[in-house]
């Protein structure tokens, strides 16, 4: 059994995949740390030295290696579903589990965000929100066909459990 978090930048993807791994003792991977340890550099700087396609390359390659897998929990990125054929992958693969929120919610906790995120990295207030609203809508029709959708503002671990496993 595999579970795919998707969802948008700042969804809490990777803290809730981090939780739930323990809970479930699965194994926890991260698609962006994935490319990171394979460039030897931050996603930042793949994106500034590389560009984004290149980005998206090691992106689709990370997510396939999970394939042959178990027992694993996979915080993607929140563009991983939204490239190539990586949504068919997932629900192939996995459980996806979609964190969906509000812009707002997703704009303010950008906003604030310690991790550097190539494709926020100048935006605050109102523009970032804007942007945050319009690609999102964009990239909705990815992330709704998850096998389940959940509130990301209030996600608990047990919450996924029992959706995922039945309770
Ligand atoms: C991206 C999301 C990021 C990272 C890259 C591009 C995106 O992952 O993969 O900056 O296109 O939405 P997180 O969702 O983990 O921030």
């Amino acid at each position: 059994m595999k579970i795919y978090l998707v969802g948008f930048m700042g969804s809490g993807k990777s803290s809730l995949g981090k939780r739930l791994a323990r809970k479930l003792e699965y194994a926890f991977t991260d698609i962006d740390q994935m490319v990171e340890e394979t460039a030897g550099m931050p996603v930042i700087e793949i994106f500034e030295k590389m560009g984004a396609d290149a980005f998206r390359k090691m992106e689709k390659e990370a997510l396939l290696s999970t394939a042959g897998r178990s027992k694993l929990v996979v915080a993607t990125g929140g563009g991983t579903p939204c490239h190539f054929d990586n949504m068919d992958f997932i629900l192939d693969n996995g459980v996806a589990v979609y964190l969906k929120m509000s812009p707002v919610s997703l704009a303010h906790r950008l906003e604030y965000a310690q991790k550097a995120r190539p494709l926020v990295q100048n935006r605050k207030g109102e523009e970032l929100l804007a942007w945050v609203s319009e690609k999102l809508a964009e990239r909705e029709s990815f992330y709704s066909r998850a096998h389940c959708i959940i509130k990301g503002e209030t996600v608990k671990p047990d919450q996924v459990i029992s959706l995922v496993f039945g309770s």
